[in-house]
């Protein structure tokens, strides 16, 4: 067992066929088929039938490439996604969806027409809200029940035919180098074991930019982390200067938010949070603020 590594794997065939810690022939045709990146065309029925609901764990002899995402499989299950945007972003989560929409225009500027990758995407927040800007873009993410929710989204806000959800590992993006003017990333690098690895990899099909979040350890969400489902990987502001070196990424913005921790804002209805996110805001306008604040918003240009 030692000798082996595990893949997180992402179709329901190898689930049925691979069972037990021995690596089988089958287990070997099928590694190739998740290295090349793109797990399944995206459509709820793929060709071997129904998607996997549950997540399993693929073992293999080297090949995989160690990149690992916390909670990887937590996102695998229906119940999970189709909670997902309830449990955070109704009541006062309302101002945190309000806020890191603002985040992804703010950096991206005008959208119409820009060709924009979106990884981890999800159930579709930002990418449903980009396509009704006319933007080009591509939602990617590795979980089935995620992306059902994204599509669902886009028909319902009427552009299902304007974005493209596809199922994948955002450690091998199954594109060709600089195909996007942009590639984003939210709420992503707290799950990432092996940060630079996906950054690079954004970095790789970016032809100008690339943007993302990350959780921050000096805040207050360090007090609580333990307590979360899969917990957070909390970053310090010189490991992301040292991520974005590695990547040869230029840093054009950094900007610090939220003070009081996204949990507690989703414990209250919203208009209590409101007079909470105005205290929140303003002492996030001091420097005290961005030292305390639990979340980075960092846009970088290749
Ligand atoms: C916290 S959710 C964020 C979703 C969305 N970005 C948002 O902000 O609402 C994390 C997402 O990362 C996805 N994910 C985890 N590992 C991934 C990987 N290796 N490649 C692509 N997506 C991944 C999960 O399936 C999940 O949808």
């Amino acid at each position: 067992m030692d000798d082996y590594e595990t893949v997180p794997f992402v179709s329901r065939e190898v689930a049925d066929v691979v069972v037990g810690p021995t690596p089988s022939t089958t287990c070997h045709a099928y590694t190739q088929h998740a290295q090349a990146g793109v797990v399944s065309d995206g459509n709820e029925r793929p060709s071997w039938g129904e998607p996997a609901t549950t997540f399993q764990y693929l073992l293999f002899p080297g090949g995989y490439n160690g990149r690992f995402v916390k909670g990887q499989e937590w996102y695998q299950a229906t119940e999970v996604a189709e909670e997902y945007e309830d449990k955070r972003f109704s009541g006062g989560g309302r101002l945190i969806d309000r806020r890191e929409k603002q985040a992804v225009l703010d950096a991206l500027g005008p959208v119409e027409d820009r060709r924009i990758l979106e990884i981890a995407c999800g159930t579709g927040r930002f990418t449903v809200m980009l396509a009704e800007r006319g933007a080009d873009i591509t939602g990617l993410d590795i979980s089935a029940p995620m992306l059902a929710q994204g599509r669902e989204k886009a028909r319902r806000a009427g552009v299902g035919d304007a974005v493209e959800f596809l199922r994948g590992d955002a450690a091998r993006l199954p594109f060709p180098d600089d195909h996007f003017d942009a590639v984003f990333a939210m709420r992503f690098f707290h799950l990432a074991d092996t940060p630079g690895a996906f950054l690079s990899e954004m970095c790789r099909v970016s032809r100008e930019q690339v943007f993302f979040d990350t959780f921050n350890g000096t805040s207050t969400r360090s007090l609580y982390n333990w307590l979360l489902p899969m917990g957070s990987r909390l970053y310090a502001d010189e490991d992301v200067d040292e991520l974005l070196a590695d990547a040869e990424l230029t840093l054009t913005d950094a900007s610090h938010d939220f003070v009081l921790p996204y949990g507690f804002y989703r414990s209250l209805p919203g208009s209590v949070a409101r007079p909470f996110r105005r205290a929140d805001l303003a002492v996030g306008g001091r420097t005290i603020g961005d030292t305390l604040a639990s979340v980075t918003y960092w846009n970088a240009h290749v």
